[in-house]
């Protein structure tokens, strides 16, 4: 197709029926039926020679973006700070630049007079889709198993930990808040407290009820080895209060004296005690 075209145009070009020349549109233009060469983009053509025109560079914020005869370049548009437009972009002298917004900011309409600020996504909820310099921020609701906690205008709803092996959910998740794990050694520890609890006050219990009959049991135990104790203790005792009595109180004839008052009731006391 194209090298039909070819063949078409050459027949048309050298025609002596078509005189008329054809310019190459792109970089040349025709003047008194001839073809002139067009400046560069980036440039602008000073008054010249048809075949050789003088071309010079477009100034500061000046741009030309394509092949031309103009005699002045095309201002770029002013890009207003004061309307959130970024003033840092270093405009080309070959291409059109059109005011941006700075980050964080989009255009207030199609035509881009000013630039708004983002929209922030409060807590419980994330950004959906990213702000653009052009298009504002959507925000969406944190689903079940994310979370926001902060107001922002780039923050995504972020998952829940995943609690680690050996850790466990101290604190369940919320739209706002991050999961908590704890170490499972703080949850066996918790375990332990209560169950030895639980055993003392069982113990404590069991005691109570059984108080008497420990009681019981206690005196029991106790009264078998202090019978024999005192039996063993007090025969001796009493076998040497009887010499002693014997002895202070046989006569020179051996024959005893007349008891003294408490001593006497004093061993017999004894004997009904223990039985
Ligand atoms: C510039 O080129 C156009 C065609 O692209 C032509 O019509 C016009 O006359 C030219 N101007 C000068 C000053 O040569
Ligand atoms: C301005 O635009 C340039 C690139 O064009 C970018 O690198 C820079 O971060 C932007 N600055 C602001 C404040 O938006
Ligand atoms: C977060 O969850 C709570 C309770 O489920 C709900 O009342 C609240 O509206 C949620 N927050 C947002 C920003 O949707």
């Amino acid at each position: 197709m194209e090298n039909v075209m070819k063949y078409i145009c050459l027949l048309l070009c050298f025609s002596p029926v078509f005189a008329e020349i054809i310019c190459d549109y792109q970089t040349q233009y025709k003047k008194n039926g001839k073809c002139c060469k067009m400046c560069e983009p980036g440039t602008r053509m000073v008054p010249s020679d048809c075949l050789n025109p003088v071309c010079t560079p477009c100034g500061n914020n000046e741009y030309m973006d394509s092949y031309n005869n103009e005699t002045s370049c095309n201002r770029q548009p002013y890009c207003d700070k004061n309307l959130n437009f970024n003033m840092s972009q270093s405009p080309s002298p070959t291409k059109y630049r059109p005011c941006m917004c700075k980050t964080g900011y989009h255009c207030s309409s199609e035509q881009c007079f000013s630039c708004l600020e983002h929209t922030t996504c409060k807590p419980g909820e994330g950004v959906v889709i990213q702000g653009s310099a052009t298009a504002d921020v959507v925000c969406g609701l944190c689903q079940l198993g994310t979370f926001s906690n902060q107001t922002s205008a780039v923050d995504v709803c972020r998952p829940w930990t995943n609690c680690p092996p050996g850790f466990y959910e101290n604190v369940p998740g919320t739209n706002i808040s991050d999961r908590v794990c704890e170490n499972g050694r703080g949850r066996y520890f918790a375990i332990a407290i209560v169950v030895i609890t639980i055993i003392l006050a069982a113990v404590c219990f069991i005691i109570y009820i059984l108080k008497d009959k420990i009681k019981r049991l206690l005196l029991c135990n106790q009264k078998k080895p202090q019978l024999g104790n005192l039996l063993d203790q007090t025969e001796p005792k009493m076998k040497a209060e009887e010499n002693e009595y014997n002895q202070d109180h046989l006569t020179e004839n051996n024959n005893p004296l007349a008891q003294e008052e408490g001593k006497g009731e004093h061993l017999p006391m004894l004997d009904t005690n223990l039985v």
